[in-house]
Parts: C-alpha cells; structure tokens; sequence
C-alpha cells in the first residue's frame, strides 16, 4: 500500500511538473512568422547572439510560416486566449497592438526603455506608434517600406520598355504593350498581397495627406477621390494573375525573377529574397522603384516584440527584448531580414545595396512617413479584418461599390 501510495504520489508530481512545462529557466520561447530565407536567418543571428549571452539558455524558435503573419496572428490569438503565451511575440507597431494592450495580454516596457535609453534612440514616431497611454509595448527592431516595385531590367529591356511607370495610369498603358508580348504585368500573391497592392494604389492614387485621412476616418471610402483610386485598383488586378494566385510572397516574386511576370508589388523583406537567394545584384540583376504615385513616401511598418502577461520567463524575455533593442542585435538582423534598423545610431556602413538606398530615404527629412495598412500601422485589428472579409468578396465580384460601402460602414463600426 505505502509502495503505491509513493508510486501515486510521484506521478502526481510528474504530472504536475509536466504541467508547468517549459518554465525551466533554461530556455526561452519566441514566436515570429519568420520561417522564410533572410528572415529565418536574420532571426537566427539574433538568436545565437542572445545564447551567447546568456550561456546555457536555449533559444526555442516557435515560428509559423505565412507571409505578413497569415497564420501565425491566428495561431497565437489562440494561445493567449488560453493563457500560454511564448516568452516574447512578433507584433507591428501601430494600432496592431492595441487589443492586447487594451485586454491586458502585453506588459508595460517603459521602465525597460528607460533602463536602456532606447527613448533617444528609436524615432520619435516610431516610439509614438508603439505607446498607448504614455506606457510602451514593444520592442522595435526594424523597419520596414511597403510601397515598392520589383522587377528585372533584363525583362524591361526585352519588353523595350525605358523605365518602371511613375503612375498607376503610366503602368496601365505599360501593361497593354506587355500582354501584347504574352507576359503577365502583374504578380500578386494570396490575400494579404492583395490588400499590400490595395494600400499602394491608394497612396498613389491619394497622395499621403488624403491616405492619412482615409485612415482617421476623415476621407470617405464613397468620396470622389477613393472611389477614383478603386476603379484604379480594380484596373490593376484586371492586368494581374489573381484569378491564378497561389503561393506566398516568395512565389510571387519568383515569377518576376523567371520572366514570366513584369512587376511585384511587394515590401523590402523582397531585397533580401533577391540578393541573398536568388543573388541577383540590386540595380543590374533586379531593381526596385517606389510603387506608382509614391516617390518620395515611405509607406513603414516595423516588427517589434512584446513582452506577454503570463510570460514563462518575464527575466529571460527581458533579456530577448534587449537583444531586440541593441545596436549589435538590430545590426545582426536587418542586413540579413532586408530591414533597415529601427535605431537612429546604427552604423549605415553596414547597410549595403538597396539598404543603402532604403536608410538614405527613411533618414532624408524631406520624406513623408505614412503607415501600413496590411502591416498592423493604420488599422485596428477589427477593422483590418474586416476589410479583409470585404476585399475577398471585392476580388472575386468585382462589386467595387459594394466594398466601399462595407468598408465605409465597418470603419464606424469598428472604432
Ligand atoms: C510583414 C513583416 C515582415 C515580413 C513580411 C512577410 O508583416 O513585418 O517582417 O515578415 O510580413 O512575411
């Protein structure tokens, strides 16, 4: 009986050690969407940095594949609903963040930004967009632009095309003259691409003041001006392959790479696709341009990480956070995720080929900063999910008054 009694005992205790699983103080648990080539690398680089100062903690890498987040914000929408949050998690700065501040899922970092005197080294802006009620919560580690245009100057050149167009219209009159050749203008990929080719078309259409005031509610989705910048929209998909899309951003990058397709829309994460993958040379092998209407804006996003209420290991995610916010750590990861860093005293030297350019444009004074729609900048998550919903019927129905209409009423709704 005693002999059972212990054998019971011990499994009780087994059992309940396995229960609090992973709170050894060995390892650290970080959760990104950072699965694909540069990015997976540069998360990497990072990651061997953070183990290398802090011998005998391992790093534990719980990335989920799908480009801007596809399945990772699901995946972990679930895990802190039940209460199992990792050690640290990908956000973007912006409105992104605001539901789990507002339901206490992320904890307050300003005493952490203080410590490190990241106040005077991350853009104002930037720190602006990850405050809510002057507290702090994430960790920027880079940043990122959105509206730009990939594409072969091997391919233009066969085309005898001169030059990437300026304007949406420019590259409609450009596609004719390329379908003509039986190539296809545009590639787009799954959903989230298309809605990342929605907010440059608007940009461009707009121009940066009546994009900002689209997304203070301040400019109708029904006014003149929008509705104008979605009949250019629905032109644009007309000359793209969405009726085939299939695959994630690197596809669709692929076929601008084989010839097949002309023009990608699609943010820098690309140059580092194309440099380090596919080692083409930036301006000879491949080359980029602001997406049409857009010289001289740049459309942000940057990937930050939080620090989860709940957390495991808060001390160790503290430590993970640092790495984050380092100059050593950001000059680690952004040469190899295609990012430029999101500190102002990062060594420009080590930016090269398109990030040299990239830093150039973020730094010059005379650029206009806007923020991402796709990427987490501009829109709450319910209303970003809800133009989702209404952009998935739009691309199949072409109903272009339909969705302007849902998106008119879900903006009330969603504030
Ligand atoms: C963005 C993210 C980038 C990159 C991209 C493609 O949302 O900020 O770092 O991962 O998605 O997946």
């Amino acid at each position: 009986m005693a002999i059972l009694s212990i054998v019971v005992v011990s499994l009780i205790c087994g059992l309940s050690m396995f229960a609090v699983r992973g709170a050894s103080n060995d390892q650290l648990e970080v959760y990104s969407w950072w699965t694909g080539p540069g990015e997976e690398e540069g998360l990497a680089a990072m990651a061997k940095s953070f183990e290398g100062t802090n011998p005998g903690v391992r790093f534990v890498n719980a990335a989920v594949s799908g480009g801007a987040g596809s399945n990772a914000k699901a995946i972990l929408a679930s895990r802190l609903l039940a209460n199992d949050p990792p050690d640290s998690y990908q956000r973007h700065a912006g409105l992104e963040l605001l539901d789990d501040v507002r339901s206490g899922k992320v904890q307050d970092l300003s005493d952490l930004y203080r410590q490190q005197g990241w106040n005077k080294v991350f853009p104002k802006g930037l720190i602006e967009n990850l405050t809510i009620d002057d507290r702090i919560y994430a960790v920027p580690v880079n940043i990122h632009r959105a509206n730009l245009m990939w594409y072969l100057p091997k391919t233009l050149k066969d085309l005898g095309i001169s030059a990437p167009p300026k304007t949406w219209k420019e590259f409609l009159a450009q596609a004719e003259q390329i379908k003509a050749k039986g190539k296809i203008p545009l590639a787009v990929g799954p959903e989230w691409t298309q809605k990342h080719l929605l907010e440059t078309v608007l940009l461009g259409e707009l121009g940066a003041d009546n994009y900002d005031k689209l997304w203070a509610g301040q400019l109708s989705w029904l006014s003149p001006e929008v509705t104008g910048a979605l009949d250019t929209y629905t032109k644009v998909l007309a000359v793209s392959d969405v009726k085939s899309a299939a695959g994630d951003w690197q596809p669709q990058l692929d076929k601008v790479v084989s010839g097949s397709a002309v023009y990608a829309v699609m943010g820098d994460w690309s140059s580092s696709y194309l440099e380090q993958t596919k080692n083409l040379a930036w301006q000879t092998g491949y080359n980029v341009v602001a997406s049409p209407g857009t010289d001289g804006i740049y459309d942000f996003l940057s990937d930050s990480f939080t620090l989860p209420t709940g957390a495991r290991r808060p001390d160790l995610a503290r430590k993970w956070l640092i790495e984050c916010g380092s100059t050593d750590g950001q000059n680690l990861f952004n040469p190899l995720k295609g990012s430029i860093p999101a500190r102002t005293d990062a060594d420009a030297a080590l930016y090269k080929n398109y990030l040299s350019w990239a830093l150039q444009q973020w730094r010059d004074p005379k650029t206009r900063i806007v923020g991402s729609l796709t990427h987490g900048v501009v829109a709450n998550n319910a209303y970003n999910a809800e133009i989702d919903s209404a952009l998935g019927l739009f691309v199949q129905d072409d109903d272009q008054a339909k969705f302007a209409r849902t998106v008119e009423l879900q903006y009330r709704e969603t504030q």
